[in-house]
């Protein structure tokens, strides 16, 4: 039978919502990943599980969910709801957040060397609000010039507070700031934006840009273990951890029940230089089975050679232990402070996994493919 041109046209036109239709089907049946990434049919049932997993393995802000346009293909059902998206960048430099100081006061004990400070500063009128979730940083612009009269650029600064702030208001975000000194020519020289935190005064205006940084989120598992390694400051990120896990009114407010097993070890020179160590010592005694403590007193302590004790001497100590937890999938390591420190712990890594039979070199880049190997080092 034959037919003429426009019959042949309208034929065309009729078949076209049966090709959408088709398109359609065949797109559901290829799109199946978390968050809408594009994912092949193919993959198992463990693949999926295992994307999912690491999805849900960054941690939630109490910020609202992205909205997903109505055409986004449909994601599976996973078990928890899918978590509201890590805040990244509300601020930026060109229009940075005037925060309000609220307190600055030193963490350091009679003894101690140099100069650390908790800063706290008020985020009230931020409009969106400055929120972030533990482990995340935020940039801060010194006020000043540079010596070529332009504005100073910005420091990234670890938060040392839970996303819900000291007074748990959800107002609020703190810092852990060491002043950077150094001699130089005979002159001593300090640092332009940690000199300018540690001087700074209650009620003073300070610019903030932030929030930044995915890599040092916890899990949202309850049940997953934490080493911590931290050096000096580096201390920052583990205090919100260590917050979120044990400290009483923050857990209430969190509702995270924390049933891991939580292991710090932390670098400082002398005992007037642990930071925030009387916190630690009670959520050691409140809860003896669920963290652990352990210190290197650089300058006070000796390792097995007679030189200074460095977290990565602690490390060898408990390399067994350590061991036994990382070949726990629900084990995350974390590591934060001087980048000198990275080098040590890698030598002590290579030797406790030798001693296990196992090769540091091809474990340590799985356990960072599975986001169990986290590092933020300056
Ligand atoms: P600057 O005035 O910028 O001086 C720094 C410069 O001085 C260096 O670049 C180097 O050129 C020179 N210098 C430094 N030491 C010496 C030396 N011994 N001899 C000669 N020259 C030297 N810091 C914290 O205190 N707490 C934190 O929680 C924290 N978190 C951070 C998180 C991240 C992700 C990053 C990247 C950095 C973090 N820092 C933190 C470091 C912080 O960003 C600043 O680098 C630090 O405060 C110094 O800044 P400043 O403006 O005081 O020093
Ligand atoms: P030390 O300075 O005695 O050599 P802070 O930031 O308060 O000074 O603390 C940093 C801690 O980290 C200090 O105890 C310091 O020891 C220690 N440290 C310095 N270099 C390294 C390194 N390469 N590996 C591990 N720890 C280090």
């Amino acid at each position: 039978m034959a037919y003429n041109q426009t019959e042949v046209v309208l034929g065309g036109i009729a078949h076209i919502p049966l090709i959408i239709g088709m398109f359609y089907v065949v797109k559901a049946l290829m799109y199946r990943g978390v968050d809408g990434k594009l994912a092949p049919f193919s993959f198992s049932y463990r693949e999926a599980a295992q994307r999912r997993t690491s999805a849900t393995d960054t941690a939630t802000a109490d910020v609202k969910p992205k909205k997903q346009s109505p055409s986004a293909p449909v994601v599976e059902t996973a078990s928890k709801p899918t978590p509201p998206a890590v805040p990244i960048n509300l601020y930026k430099p060109k229009t940075p957040f005037e925060g309000t100081v609220q307190e600055n006061y030193s963490l350091l004990k009679e003894g101690a060397t140099g100069r650390v400070n908790h800063i706290t500063f008020d985020l009230s009128g931020s409009d969106p609000h400055l929120s972030y979730v533990e482990g995340q940083s935020i940039g801060i612009i010194p006020a000043g010039e540079d010596a070529n009269g332009k504005p100073h650029k910005l420091r990234l600064y670890s938060i040392a507070s839970t996303r819900h702030g000291d007074n748990l208001e959800g107002k609020t975000v703190s810092l852990c700031v060491r002043q950077l000194q150094y001699e130089k020519e005979g002159q001593t020289i300090n640092g332009v934006c940690s000199t300018y935190l540690c001087n700074i005064n209650p009620g003073a205006k300070v610019k903030i840009t932030g929030p930044v940084g995915k890599e040092m989120l916890l899990p949202e598992d309850e049940d997953a273990n934490v080493i911590m390694l931290a050096t000096g400051t580096g201390i920052a990120p583990m205090r919100t951890y260590l917050r979120r896990m044990f400290e009483p009114a923050e857990r209430s407010k969190n509702g995270w029940k924390f049933g891991g097993k939580a292991w710090l070890f932390m670098g400082a020179p002398h005992t007037a230089n642990l930071l925030y160590d009387d916190d630690f010592e009670r959520y050691q005694r409140d809860f003896p089975d669920n963290f652990h403590y352990t210190k290197a007193i650089s300058r006070e302590q000796q390792n097995l050679k007679g030189g200074r004790m460095y977290i990565q001497d602690r490390v060898m100590e408990h390399s067994d232990e350590i061991f036994k937890m990382i070949e726990n999938p629900k084990t995350h390591v974390y590591m934060c402070g001087l980048k000198g420190m990275e080098p040590g712990i890698d030598e002590a890594m290579v030797a406790a996994a030798s001693a296990k039979g196992i090769d540091w070199a091809e474990l340590r880049p799985q356990l960072k493919k599975a986001h169990r190997w986290h590092v933020e080092t300056y």
